[in-house]
């Protein structure tokens, strides 16, 4: 059975793309076979699932651009724990666009290097940066036989509402021209903080206008949450209070994908 692919998105920085898809990973892979893909040149995601912070030197030549140019990404998967690796990013993936015009590559390119491993994972998870570039369509642009998703991020501004509807027709475009079985597996509120008044607007706002997008559970802001990236998820005393609001969120995404 070939992997399900969910890649994380929105074109508005700082929306828990990073956090929501690592954490996410990390919560699959206690049940099922999880690749990660981090197509960020921040790095935030493998950070987070490595510890590894000195990502120019340790990375170096060994990432998500070397593989998605030599159109196999195997030599550069690395395996986190057990059922999770990643294929990590670093700084260089800003030259990405210009290297794959220079190689004459499209955006099956990504496809093309996932293909040797498709049917080892049960799931890839790939997380994007805040921009609609190369690094987001060729994700979006990955087919796969068991489905292919994205989890649109909202982080209940004003600013993350008004890309929502670019972030769907860039997902549009990319189902019409590349990928026709591309699904949107649904809106996930996240760092939502609970006194924050707006939200009951924003949530009947996307709703309304968005039906049955949204996921039902909602992400809170979490001090925990957040330190994870500092503690990881191995030897972290308070790891059942971070992961909360994720554990059933996995469940829902689970559902939403398995029902294809
Ligand atoms: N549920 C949460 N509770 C508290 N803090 C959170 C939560 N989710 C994410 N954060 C924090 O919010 C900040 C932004 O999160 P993150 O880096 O995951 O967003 P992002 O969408 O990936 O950002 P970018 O657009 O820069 O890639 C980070 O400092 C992260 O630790
Ligand atoms: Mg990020």
């Amino acid at each position: 059975m070939a992997a399900k692919i969910i890649t994380f998105g929105i074109s508005k920085g700082g929306c828990s793309k990073s956090t929501s898809s690592g954490i996410t990973a990390y919560l699959l892979s206690k049940e099922a076979k999880v690749l990660c893909l981090d197509l960020d040149g921040q790095a935030n995601l493998t950070s987070f699932l490595t510890g590894e912070y000195d990502v120019c030197n340790v990375f170096e030549n060994k990432t998500i651009l070397e593989g998605i140019l030599k159109v196999d990404i195997r030599p550069y998967i690395i395996r986190v724990r057990e059922n999770l690796d990643i294929v990590p990013s670093n700084d260089f993936l800003a030259t990405l666009a210009r290297k794959m015009y220079e190689k004459g590559l499209r955006l099956d390119a990504l496809q093309k290097a996932l293909e040797p491993v498709m049917n080892d994972y049960d799931y890839i998870i790939i997380d994007t940066p805040p921009s609609l570039s190369e690094q987001t369509i060729l994700p979006l642009s990955t087919q796969s036989p068991a489905g292919s998703y994205a989890v649109v991020m909202f982080d209940g501004s004003l600013f993350a509402y008004y890309a929502i509807p670019k972030f769907l027709e860039i997902i549009e475009g990319a189902k019409e021209r590349y990928n026709p079985k591309l699904k949107t597996a649904g809106i996930l509120f996240s760092l939502i903080d609970t006194r924050a008044k707006e939200n009951a607007d924003m949530e009947e706002a996307v709703e309304e206008e968005y039906p049955g997008l949204k996921f039902q559970t909602s992400i809170k802001r979490k001090a925990a949450t957040r330190r994870l990236a500092i503690n990881g998820f191995e030897e972290s005393a308070e790891l059942k209070n971070a992961l909360e609001y994720y554990i059933p969120f996995v469940e829902e995404l689970k559902q939403r994908v398995d029902e294809g």
